[in-house]
């Protein structure tokens, strides 16, 4: 990573500037979020969930607003199907801090991310539904 990065500058500023962080909203917007969002996604998300198809968990394009387990042609545990959940973004930062503590059962594992990272993710996560030539 060069020293320019947005992401290693995001962490910098958040380290050195908490208070002015916390009190200019602008500072979490959408856009920047979801960059990092991407970078969390190939760290923690991207061994087992593909963009395109299935890999050992489901694709994840779309799955802001999906009920849980509806997507066909993955063979979703029995608890995951049976959970009721849709995947709003509440939804989505308590499965992401605690799969198995939300439903028992699943095969999703514990990844052990930061507040931060979950919500990046999840932004990141809500801006391929819109993305051109996704499937
Ligand atoms: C070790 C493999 C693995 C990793 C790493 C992983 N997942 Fe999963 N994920 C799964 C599996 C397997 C399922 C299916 C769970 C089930 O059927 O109970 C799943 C299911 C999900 C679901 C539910 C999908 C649906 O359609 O209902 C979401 C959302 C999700 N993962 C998000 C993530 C995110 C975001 C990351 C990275 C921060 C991540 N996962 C990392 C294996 C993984």
């Amino acid at each position: 990573m060069s020293r320019g990065d947005p992401v290693v500058l995001a962490v910098a500023l958040a380290l050195a500037l908490p208070g002015i962080a916390a009190a200019v909203p602008v500072f979490a917007a959408p856009a920047g979020d979801a960059r990092r969002g991407e970078a969390v996604f190939d760290s923690y998300c991207s061994d087992c969930h593909g963009l395109i198809g299935v890999r050992m968990g489901p694709s994840l394009v779309g799955v802001v607003g999906r009920r849980a387990a509806s997507l066909a042609g993955y063979d979703f545990s029995a608890a995951l199907a049976g959970s009721g959940l849709t995947w709003t973004p509440a939804n989505l930062d308590r499965f992401l801090a605690g799969p198995r503590e939300m439903v028992a059962g699943t095969s999703m594992e514990t990844l052990h991310l930061s507040r931060r990272d979950r919500r990046a993710v999840i932004a990141y996560l809500a801006s391929l539904k819109a993305g051109p030539g996704r499937p």
